[in-house]
């Protein structure tokens, strides 16, 4: 047998992308058969003596706190960007620039400009592969529901519902990057609708042409600036004590219609204050033979309807997307059908397929590179534009 190759990787950004992705790496090569083996060869984030205890707890073996030096490391293969939005461009070029192939979280960037600069640096790289995490398309019941859709079991799709429903985000929690503007991009619309918008071009196969009726709102207006508030960091705020505000420039909920290339009609909604909802990622897709819906709270099942069969016995089967002798997608590395996977597998098989793409292999399904991401920022860019001039958006316009 062919001795396995081994890829060092070199992952930036150390807290919750940074657990989701180490754990990944750690798991993919035990559980998958890969024809490349992932290393964890350093663990860069901004505060050293945390940097070097995460190493400590995952495995890594470098700790850094200067990701420059680690993206001009020869050693390193693989760059993966566990970081806020804002400094994706600037890491993701210069790994490009260096040689590296590059792994980047969603959303691509913080703007179409900054994301446009990110797909020519990819396009200038010479045998460098890049992929960003829409981790959501390797949860399994997503993956098949590409495949029906794939295989025509829907048919012509005529109506697609895209929805992410959070309720974190309350007037109590503090200014977070995630609130500010000039380090997200944008709130509920980059942070969860873009997933949807990437889910609904993943099942369908088809493009988003057109946005209309946008709405973006933002109920909270001011945070609290603590630093080093619950659930995150904050990124560039100083020295700043309890009593201090400042605005937050972000959506919390935002809502847009959209067309489809092949002619389907959608609507879209994310929220990160849809009281009651925790982690309500959703979609439902309705073809002229049958139909399809997801929610990730019940990740390992898929809703599908077949208006093939006799009328009598039509209704919604819930399908447990984890049956290996079915060949349901991912099934063969997990555990016997229906002993449940959860949130951190999709995270696994995407590293898997990275790894079987870096190997000259097929993933399981599409994986998104910066040019597919490119395509979920340019709607981005349409629903802001939508809901800033109140009126429909072609995809042409939005280069
Ligand atoms: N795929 C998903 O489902 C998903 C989920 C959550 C977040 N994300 C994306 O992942 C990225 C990170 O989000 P997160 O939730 O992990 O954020 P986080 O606040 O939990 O962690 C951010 C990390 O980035 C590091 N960092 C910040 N600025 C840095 C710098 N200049 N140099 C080096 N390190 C720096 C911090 O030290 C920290 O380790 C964002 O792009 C976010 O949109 C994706």
């Amino acid at each position: 047998m062919a001795e396995q190759k081994q890829i060092n990787v070199a992952l930036i950004g150390s807290k919750f992308m940074g657990r989701a992705h180490s754990n990944a790496y750690l798991k993919a090569p035990r559980f998958f058969d890969l024809p490349v083996e992932p290393v964890m060869h350093t663990i860069a984030a901004r505060n050293r003596e945390e940097v070097e205890r995460f190493a400590k707890r995952w495995g890594w073996i470098n700790a850094s706190d200067d990701w420059k030096k680690v993206v001009a490391d020869e050693a390193i293969d693989l760059v993966d960007i566990g970081v806020p939005n804002h400094m994706h461009r600037e890491m993701a070029i210069a790994a490009l620039e260096a040689g590296r192939h590059v792994a980047c979280e969603k959303p691509l960037a913080d703007t179409l400009d900054s994301a446009r600069e990110m797909v020519a640096a990819a396009k200038k790289a010479s045998g460098q592969k890049t992929f960003v995490w829409y981790n959501y398309r390797r949860c399994p019941a997503l993956t098949l529901a590409h495949q029906l859709v794939k295989q025509g079991k829907l048919g012509r799709i005529y109506h697609v519902r895209g929805f992410y429903l959070q309720d974190w985000a309350g007037p109590d929690v503090p200014l977070l990057w995630r609130f500010q503007g000039d380090v997200a991009g944008s709130g509920s619309l980059g942070d969860l609708c873009a997933h949807s918008i990437d889910a609904a071009r993943f099942v369908t196969g088809e493009e988003i042409t057109e946005v209309s009726g946008a709405v973006m709102e933002t109920f909270i207006k001011e945070r609290k600036v603590i630093a080093g508030s619950a659930g995150g960091e904050i990124s560039g705020s100083g020295a700043a004590t309890a009593e201090q505000t400042a605005p937050s420039t972000v959506d919390d909920s935002s809502l847009f219609l959209a067309r489809f290339s092949g002619g389907a009609v959608a609507s879209f909604e994310a929220t990160r204050l849809s009281t009651g909802d925790k982690n309500g990622n959703r979609i439902e897709v309705h073809g002229e033979k049958g139909a399809v819906r997801f929610d990730f709270e019940r990740m390992a099942e898929l809703q599908w309807y077949d208006a093939t069969i006799e009328p009598a016995v039509q209704g919604w089967t819930t399908i447990n997307v984890s049956n290996a002798g079915a060949g349901h997608p991912y099934a063969e590395a997990w555990w016997p059908t229906a002993h449940t996977i959860g949130y951190e597998h999709g995270f696994i098989n995407q590293a898997a397929d990275i790894c079987r793409a870096l190997g000259g292999e097929q993933p399981v399904a599409p994986l998104p590179d910066f040019e597919d991401a490119y395509q979920t920022q340019r709607v981005l860019a349409a629903v802001v534009e939508s809901a800033k001039n109140r009126c429909p958006v072609s995809l042409d316009q939005i280069k």
